[in-house]
């Protein structure tokens, strides 16, 4: 074993230190030879929504939460000549789609990267020459089964024979290998193993714990050193190898690298948000991040990061996503039907970290028109009707009426509820359990729908003036002014709820709260996780005031999605968007729309 290698590794070992006042954030970067789906959608809403949390709770914190495109390798050089596209113009294009349909989805990234950016190139080639300084990469002829499609060497182990073709297949994604022998350099995996397992055992690090389990079986076993080149005739779409211009970079290793670069690496500042906080995985990619991932940046002398939270994948009507079974469901054609902030909705209320998650339509719309439409929309439109609520305000509470309110069972059980909230959803947003915060939510607001039900507001009318003469106050006057007040706490007490429940759910859903706290007029400084605690609470008489809702955003949050189950049984018209195509394509293909309609026309 190198001695300088150990050296450098034990007085390094504090993995993780946390940076402080900062988070960092980051979703894997996409390949840019398909457009994005739900499953690209699903990575980057997680991220999203741990960032928007981390703002929530601390308003100071500086937030960076990075996502990109990785657009080297083998794959994109194909895809993009499966095109005829040039390959540059074949990655501006698809990375477009990404950043288009993240905006539109509300992803609050501070950086988009791009692994073919300069920037990236110079943190590629400062960190292959860290590695190559402290012995950590050497050359070597190296043969083994490449795959493609993965852009890894697999081993005799994690293949499968077809025994009729004779052709070889990766054992866990399915994808053709191929044999290959060449010369690479290849990185001293075999000698920070033992450091990545040390990592791992520290715990906490690899969520959920069923992923941390895997990789350690994955860790049991001595792993071969890694190839992290590839002959620059072969691959010439990547990076070149610094003082080696016969070697291009291997991609995951290129493709890793990007999370330091959009920290700012090489220059120092990198630092200010080293090692990331949280870095959103699939679970097909736990491999590269849990293992590869850490040992290099423990080799370059860094930190590995603080969590690898790893997710499940989505798929469709039960079956695995993808192009040959046209079941891929594309995230912009779907929000026409469920809007953008629906699916978000759904893939963090459907999904569950540990296990597979199921897209189907009948229970998108299913979940969308019953919580977001009937349940959250609904008490919100309830509590702004214009029949109970003319003046159009956020009233006042009494607190004799909150009090005799509260001797109902079902004001009792919101309040209840609304009681525990708060330490809830702390505990599921730190547990990165999504669906759990939803099902907090939902069940606090059905309390509020069953309250607002049982105290018959419509029952109470508003006087029609309040009129007092001298110290006589009339009885019926007085019961018309009870009433109103009891009222004016209903309403109140509901519009509390849903503000309070607004501001949980403003991770997952933040352009929808967004709506329901501008129209319950909540001013931007009261919308943080400490304005949590005042519900129900009947402040002092100058606060004490009911104000204006804002008359001019909508009370209908979330309209009901009227399409049939039945017709969506088959899917909605969901289709993948067509690939680009080169202007003699184009062309040639408009020639040949011609040719047919002149044909059709004789
Ligand atoms: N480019 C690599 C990642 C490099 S990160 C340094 C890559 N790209 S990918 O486009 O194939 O996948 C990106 C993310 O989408 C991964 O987290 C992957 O797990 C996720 N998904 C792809 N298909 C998915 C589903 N069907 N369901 C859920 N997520 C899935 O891998």
């Amino acid at each position: 074993m190198n001695v300088m290698v150990i050296n450098n590794l034990s007085s390094l070992r504090r993995y993780c230190v946390q940076a402080s006042g900062t988070f960092y954030a980051t979703t894997p970067i996409f390949y840019v030879n398909a457009a994005p789906h739900i499953g690209h959608l699903y990575s980057a809403v997680i991220a999203d929504a741990l960032s928007r949390y981390q703002r929530l709770r601390q308003p100071q914190t500086q937030v960076h939460l990075c996502t990109g495109t990785d657009e080297h390798g083998t794959k994109i050089q194909q895809a993009a000549a499966a095109q005829s596209v040039p390959v540059a113009q074949y990655c501006d294009e698809i990375s477009g789609r990404y950043r288009q349909v993240f905006k539109e989805v509300g992803i609050a990234n501070t950086d988009f990267i791009r692994t073919t950016e300069q920037r990236h190139k110079q943190a590629v080639a400062q960190f292959w020459r860290t590695l190559h300084k402290l012995g950590h990469i050497y050359s070597a002829a190296y043969s083994g089964w490449y795959c493609v499609s993965d852009e890894t060497f697999l081993t005799d182990s994690q293949l499968r024979l077809d025994t009729a073709t004779g052709a070889r297949f990766s054992l866990e994604s399915g994808h053709p290998v191929e044999w290959t022998e060449e010369t690479n350099y290849m990185f001293r995996l075999s000698e920070i193993q033992e450091n990545v397992i040390y990592w791992v055992k520290k715990g906490g690090h690899v969520r959920p714990k069923k992923f941390e389990k895997i990789l350690l079986d994955m860790l049991s076993e001595s792993l071969p050193d890694v190839s992290v080149s590839r002959p620059a005739n072969r691959v010439h779409w990547a990076i070149p190898v610094p003082d080696d211009e016969t070697q291009t970079v291997y991609v995951w290793l290129d493709a890793l690298i990007n999370y330091l670069t959009s920290a700012g690496y090489p220059d120092k500042k990198y630092r200010k948000f080293w090692p990331p906080n949280v870095q959103v995985i699939g679970k097909d990619i736990l491999k590269f991040h849990g293992i590869y991932w850490p040992a290099f940046l423990i080799a370059a002398g860094l930190e590995p990061p603080q969590q690898l939270f790893v997710h499940s994948h989505w798929t469709v009507d039960g079956q695995k996503m993808s192009k040959s079974k046209h079941n891929v469901v594309d995230p912009v054609a779907s929000a026409k039907t469920y809007t953008m902030e629906g699916l978000r909705y759904f893939l963090l209320r459907e999904g569950v970290a540990h296990s597979d998650g199921n897209f189907s339509h009948v229970k998108a719309l299913r979940i969308l028109n019953s919580e977001l439409a009937d349940t959250l929309g609904n008490l919100l439109s309830r509590a702004c009707a214009k029949s109970l609520n003319p003046q159009q305000v956020y009233p006042r509470l009494h607190a004799v009426q909150v009090d005799d309110l509260l001797r109902m069972d079902a004001a009792k059980r919101l309040q209840d509820a609304l009681q525990q909230i708060e330490a809830r959803c702390a505990q599921h947003y730190a547990d990165n359990n999504f669906y759990l915060v939803v099902d907090t939510v939902i069940s606090t607001l059905h309390a509020a729908n069953n309250f607002f039900e049982t105290s018959r507001p419509w029952e109470l009318k508003r006087p029609a003036a309040a009129v007092t003469t001298g110290n006589d106050v009339d009885a019926a006057n007085t019961q018309n002014i009870e009433n109103f007040e009891r009222l004016e706490t209903i309403i109140a007490m509901t519009m509390d709820t849903l503000r309070i429940c607004g501001i949980v759910l403003q991770p997952i859903v933040p352009q929808l709260c967004g709506k329901l706290l501008d129209k319950l007029a909540v001013p931007q400084e009261q919308r943080l996780w400490r304005n949590l605690d005042d519900c129900f609470a009947t402040k002092s008489s100058n606060e004490n005031v009911a104000r204006p809702l804002d008359v001019h955003t909508d009370a209908v949050l979330f309209r009901r999605i009227l399409l049939k189950e039945e017709d969506l049984q088959a899917g909605p018209p969901i289709k993948s968007p067509p690939v680009p195509q080169t202007k003699e394509k184009m062309k040639q293909k408009q020639k040949e729309k011609t040719a047919k309609s002149k044909t059709a026309a004789q």
